[in-house]
């Protein structure tokens, strides 16, 4: 029997996923709110969780229903067949989202949701399972009006976790969002990579990952999935296989160039750890950069004078589009701020507005032809 998918996203990375996930052969793929849904086998979820770049977690919705109090609420999560799921001595957690007037309290629909669960396994074993914050198993409830959907979340932690950052800067990009702005700008393996404002370097780092075909989660091995009772450990080991199997070499130079010493050691240290000694790492001042080679990408986040303060914010984005203009002929540069104002200032026109959201920031993701 086919199994319904719904893999969630950022806002804005949506198309992106749906081509991932079609690609991995989800059939019926349909564009959602901030998510992609699809149906499969059980190796369509291990290759979700394993390989797309743009998704945050991967969603098995298994019982939907009304729900209009908390009572039936509480009917509808007791009537799922919860030892079938998931065994007695593994943790779990509810992660409930409400979106409707008919409740005040999502906290109390996540206790009720809790004892459903708890109130089944101590009827059926006398014992029950535990609760964690760093759950085997998560539950997704999600409530719309009166109708409630419960999902299996088969990552467990986000994906945006992707487990090669041992260290990180002071404001790092969020690497689903990376990953998709990569996309977005279109940049393809073989054309030279600049981010001269790297930070830790998660551009970079999703840029190499992409280079050489290696899956998202390829440094994760902890998935939620491997807790559920159908995990098919061959089957993932196959999965794994086959993602390892397409891996090649990266071919394509790129730099990082912060003036801060401290992040670029923490960039290089996760690169080097990853395997990806062949980027660049080098502390200076972007406003002495000048491009040597053939021309190529830049691509950054500069200070929004959010997380990392500037002086004079409108005067630092000027200076950006003055040394692009003067010093970067032929080639492209894409640009991500929340600084709307400061955008404006860079004084160049662009070929793309994309509107994106950085964590709760509302951001531009800006590109532009340097000639
Ligand atoms: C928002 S952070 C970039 C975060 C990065 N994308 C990451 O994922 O970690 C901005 C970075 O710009 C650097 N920066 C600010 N002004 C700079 C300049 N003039 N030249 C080089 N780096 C600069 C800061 O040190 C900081 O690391």
């Amino acid at each position: 029997m086919a199994i319904q998918y719904v893999v969630k996203t950022l806002f804005g990375l949506e198309g992106l996923l749906a081509h991932e996930v079609q690609a991995l052969g989800g059939k019926q793929v349909k564009v959602e709110n901030r998510a992609v849904s699809c149906q499969g086998d059980l190796a369509l979820g291990y290759r979700l969780n394993l390989e797309t770049r743009t998704a945050l977690s991967v969603l098995r919705p298994i019982k939907s229903g009304h729900a209009p109090t908390e009572s039936k609420l509480y009917d509808l999560v007791r009537s799922v067949y919860w030892d079938r799921i998931f065994t007695l001595d593994k943790t779990f957690l509810i992660d409930m989202v409400c979106y409707s007037d008919r409740f005040r309290n999502t906290h109390f629909l996540a206790l009720k949701s809790k004892d459903a669960i708890v109130d089944q396994f101590r009827d059926r074993y006398g014992k029950r399972p535990s609760i964690s914050k760093d759950p085997d198993i998560k539950i997704n409830i999600f409530i719309r009006d009166d109708w409630c959907t419960i999902s299996l979340d088969t990552s467990g932690a986000t994906l945006f976790k992707r487990g090669y950052r041992y260290k990180r800067g002071t404001a790092p990009i969020n690497e689903v969002l990376a990953a998709g702005l990569l996309k977005l700008s279109g940049w393809k393996k073989g054309v030279p990579l600049v981010d001269p404002m790297c930070g830790s370097g998660t551009f970079l780092m999703e840029a190499a990952m992409m280079a050489s075909k290696k899956a998202a989660q390829s440094f994760r091995s902890d998935f939620s999935f491997m807790k559920l009772t159908d995990y098919d450990e061959q089957m993932w080991r196959v999965v794994k296989e086959a993602a390892r199997a397409k891996e090649c070499s990266v071919e394509t130079a790129m730099l990082g160039i912060d003036k801060d010493q401290r992040v670029l050691d923490a960039a290089q240290t996760n690169a080097m750890r990853a395997g990806y000694d062949s980027i660049k790492w080098r502390r200076g001042d972007f406003f002495k950069w000048k491009p040597t080679g053939p021309p190529g990408m830049i691509i950054f986040n500069p200070p929004y004078d959010e997380r990392i303060g500037l002086d004079d914010a409108i005067l630092f984005y000027k200076q950006i589009g003055d040394h692009l203009k003067q010093h970067c002929n032929g080639w492209k540069a894409w640009i991500i701020s929340s600084h709307l104002k400061a955008i404006k200032q860079l004084g160049l026109r662009p070929i793309r507005r994309i509107p994106v959201f950085n964590g709760p920031l509302d951001c531009r993701f800006v590109g532009f032809d340097l000639y």
